[in-house]
């Protein structure tokens, strides 16, 4: 299973402390051969945090990326060369706070592919809004992400997905169960052999429910995993 921490953009120097916690919950976990960690923290926090975590099992992720190759001329951006020298192993594309603010499927579709080449590991976001799924457009609106995203991309080995409903992120309502079985169930038909992860308001009560789901591989976790007891318990719960 899969717990991923996007700390989107919250955190400084002063909120790496905690992270001890978590590795010294992950040593004595039982299950923590099953378990992989990722933290996602913002661009400024990945060295610190990847130094911390050195020598620990849990790895660090960042949460965007520009999609050029090489260094350029681009005000503000960080490109996945720049983030693997800093530590990074992972990225998060496609997310729906950056659709929103103008990503589309194509400049995803080329971050992914740059990203893969340059050796990062990519968490590819998917899911509908609210309009959409009132529409009963979900299905459309996720072959459609899929298909652009990933257009040209041969291996899906180094690819997990995320669906996030865009309408259960940050608001506290997560898919009724049976619901959430049958998207993932859809997902996995079309995308073999690649974990898919379920986002949005992923907290230490409704993981109760969320984790009788089966097909899930695991949590792309916001709010919650800013606070280390309520991640650790997300995982413990997971399990029990
Ligand atoms: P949330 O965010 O858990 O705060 O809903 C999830 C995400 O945006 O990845």
């Amino acid at each position: 299973m899969y717990f991923i921490a996007n700390w989107k953009m919250f955190g400084g120097l002063n909120t790496l402390n905690s992270l001890h916690n978590v590795e010294k919950f992950l040593k004595k976990f039982k299950k923590n051969k099953f378990t992989k960690i990722i933290y996602c923290p913002p661009y400024t926090l990945i060295r610190p945090m990847s130094k911390k975590l050195q020598k620990s099992r849990i790895k660090v992720g960042a949460q965007n990326c520009h999609e050029a190759e090489i260094p350029g001329a681009f005000t503000g951006s960080v490109n996945p060369s720049m983030l693997k020298n800093v530590g990074a192993r992972y990225v998060i594309i496609g997310h729906s706070e950056n659709r929103r603010d103008g990503e589309d499927d194509k400049l995803i579709n080329r971050k992914i592919k740059t990203s893969l080449k340059m050796g990062l590991k990519v968490i590819f976001c998917i899911g509908e809004t609210l309009k959409e799924k009132r529409k009963k457009i979900t299905k459309k609106i996720l072959i459609k992400q899929i298909k652009n995203g990933l257009r040209n991309i041969k291996t899906k080995k180094n690819i997990i997905i995320a669906y996030e409903p865009v309408w259960a992120i940050g608001t506290g309502l997560i898919p009724k169960i049976k619901d959430l079985f049958l998207t993932i169930a859809f997902i996995k038909k079309r995308m073999k052999n690649v974990k898919i992860l379920y986002g949005g308001s992923v907290n230490p009560k409704n993981i109760q429910q969320l984790k009788i789901i089966d097909n899930i591989d695991g949590f792309l976790v916001g709010g919650a995993s800013q606070d280390y007891k309520k991640f650790i318990d997300i995982i413990k719960k997971t399990y029990n």
